[in-house]
């Protein structure tokens, strides 16, 4: 029986009749991969891995997802939580309303979980049946995108689609928070979307990050869902919020994630932009590879 990889190959051979490939096995593959995510190949190849029982992480670099921001920022988590010698780790949703995210976040999740043999906890914040809170007054919670109310939650509706072990702490997040923060049995952070639209909720919700509480893997993987709008910048919003952040913590420091774009398929996917990670410098600081040393011959590029 072939691999789901090995029957990709055999697949992309059979659609590109006439092309010429190295028989060496590793070569070979290299060569696929790469053949396969040129444009216009590469609208061919994800239909054809969309048809196929392919890993987790396959489906990661081909944006095969609902919410591919989720399943990237998982699989990075999990390939953390690995390198780390970490068997669990919590991915995080700050801004449920109806929960389309929240029940992709699960799914997704529970995909990575079964690859990796990782347990992760799913979690998810938000007011509950009074969606977005008063603002604070000024332009910085962008009242001229938002308004108090917006994004209702039914959550009984919600209730009955969530899987029993995914946890919800419904309140204004600035309460709620120090709640799932002093609980010692979730395992640390991997994986975070923020989507609460407030310039003070995220600033807020970003604590998570910043507290002495905080359990966090060395690297974890953000999603931030409004720094892209036509009227979104640096002096509201999320952006801000990230801003100020970076300003008040010195343990942990949020950049974007950087060489994201580099060996996709898509590298122009809108989503991309909106990812960040969050580096605990101290933690980092702390590590040390086990790892031969690398090496370079002087005839190497
Ligand atoms: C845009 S909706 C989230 C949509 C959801 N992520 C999805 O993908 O369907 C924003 C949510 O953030 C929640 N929210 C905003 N500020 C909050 C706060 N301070 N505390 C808790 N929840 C908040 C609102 O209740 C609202 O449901």
């Amino acid at each position: 029986m072939l691999s789901s990889e090995a029957r990709f190959e055999t697949e992309i051979r059979q659609s590109l009749p006439g092309m010429r490939v190295m028989v060496n096995g590793e070569h070979l593959r290299g060569k696929l991969k790469r053949l396969a995510m040129e444009p216009p190949i590469r609208l061919l190849s994800r239909l054809i891995l969309k048809r196929m029982p392919i890993p987790a992480s396959t489906r990661a670099l081909w944006d095969l997802s609902e919410r591919p921001a989720y399943l990237l920022g998982l699989n990075f988590a999990a390939r953390q939580a690995i390198r780390e010698g970490v068997r669990a780790f919590s991915a995080v949703e700050f801004g449920v309303a109806g929960g389309n995210g929240l029940i992709v976040l699960e799914k997704e999740a529970a995909a990575i979980s079964r690859d990796h043999d990782l347990a992760i906890s799913v979690v998810g914040f938000d007011r509950g049946s009074g969606g977005l809170p008063d603002f604070i007054g000024d332009h910085r919670d962008h009242p001229d995108i938002w308004k108090p109310g917006d994004f209702p939650m039914d959550e009984a509706a919600l209730r009955a689609r969530l899987s029993p072990t995914t946890q919800l702490f419904l309140g204004d997040v600035a309460a709620s928070l120090p709640k799932f923060l002093g609980d010692q049995t979730q395992p640390p952070l991997g994986f975070i979307s923020f989507d609460l639209d407030l310039y003070s909720s995220t600033s807020s919700a970003l604590m998570v990050l910043s507290s002495p509480a905080a359990r966090m893997l060395e690297h974890v993987a953000l999603a931030f869902d409004d720094v892209d709008h036509a009227r979104s910048h640096r002096f509201a919003g999320e952006l801000l919020a990230i801003d100020e952040f970076n300003e008040r913590s010195q343990r942990v420091k949020i950049d974007r994630w950087r060489g994201l774009a580099q060996n996709r398929p898509f590298p122009e996917a809108g989503y991309l932009q909106k990812m960040y990670i969050a580096h605990d410098l101290p933690a980092i600081g702390r590590s040390g590879l086990a790892r031969n040393t690398l090496r370079r011959d002087l005839n190497q590029g």
